[in-house]
């Protein structure tokens, strides 16, 4: 499977790694990656997680285009799930996890890295919520994560037109904290991952857990709302004509016309 992990003291690092199809996450990848995190979580001597991606052209390029293009509303509901459930791994994980973004962090790949407790990127990286382009609302939890991170104005600016973002918006934004040249990146990913490491295990796990407090009561609730909305537009003439418009290269010519 294309999910490598790798411990180095007491850092796990997990790498998604199908490069050809730019990280792009289809259910078995997902699956895979939510077991490579079980892994990592319950090794007892893991103080920090990273999460990156394989090659030099993407974190994660998003789900996968062509295996959405054809599911059906139960399909597209149980998909949504899995990737919702890795993300509230990634976030009930007891250690911290650092997204290092080495590229394309699209859709699913951005909604994922908004699940990890600090993001860094690289001087590549290119970010966008590319949902609507494709006839569905984002469906990993962006519509819910986005919002916290970079605040209701930005996140709708980003979600409703569905525009790429380049490194230094990110960074002016607050989407990622800092900002690396390419080859820098994982040294640096290490570092802080390592700065983490030696604080008290103890200390930084009830850190993270009272961190996560602050999402409110309904934080399930809006993500489950997320998951459905998702599903519910899959069977429109706007998700058959997005998907089928980026398997075949051109640009979707959109109706609004509602699912069966
Ligand atoms: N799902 C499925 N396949 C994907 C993918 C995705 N999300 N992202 C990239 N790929 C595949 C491409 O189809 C291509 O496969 P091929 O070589 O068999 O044709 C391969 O990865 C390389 O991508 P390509 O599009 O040729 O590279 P590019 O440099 O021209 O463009 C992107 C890069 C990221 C801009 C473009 O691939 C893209 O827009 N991807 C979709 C992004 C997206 O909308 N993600 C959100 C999904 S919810």
């Amino acid at each position: 499977m294309a999910i490598d992990l790798a411990f180095h003291d007491h850092i796990a690092t997990i790498t998604i790694n199908h490069p050809e199809k730019l990280n792009a996450l289809n259910s078995a990848r997902l699956r895979a990656i939510f077991l490579r995190f079980e892994e990592a979580s319950l090794y007892p001597e893991c103080r920090a997680i990273i999460l990156t991606g394989a090659g030099e052209r993407a974190f994660i390029a998003g789900a996968d285009i062509t295996a959405m293009a054809t599911m059906t509303q139960e399909e597209a509901f149980t998909f949504g799930q899995l990737g919702h459930s890795l993300a509230r791994a990634i976030e009930q994980a007891p250690q911290p996890v650092i997204a290092a973004i080495n590229g394309f962090a699209l859709g699913g790949g951005c909604e994922l890295s908004l699940a990890c407790d600090i993001r860094i990127a690289a001087e590549n990286a290119v970010f966008a919520q590319p949902e609507v382009a494709l006839g569905i609302p984002p469906g990993w939890g962006g519509t819910q994560r986005l919002l916290r991170v970079v605040g209701p104005g930005m996140a709708a600016d980003l979600i409703l037109t569905g525009r790429r973002i380049d490194a230094a918006e990110a960074l002016r934004i607050g989407l990622v904290n800092a900002v690396y040249p390419v080859g820098e990146l994982m040294a640096k990913a290490l570092d802080l991952a390592a700065q983490i490491a030696a604080n008290s295990p103890l200390a930084v796990r009830a850190s993270k857990r009272l961190m996560a407090m602050n999402v409110g009561p309904a934080w399930e609730d809006s993500l489950a709302a997320e998951a459905r909305a998702f599903a519910g537009e899959f069977g429109s003439g706007d998700q058959l004509e997005g998907m089928t418009a980026f398997i075949e290269k051109r640009k979707p010519v959109f109706t609004g016309e509602q699912p069966a």
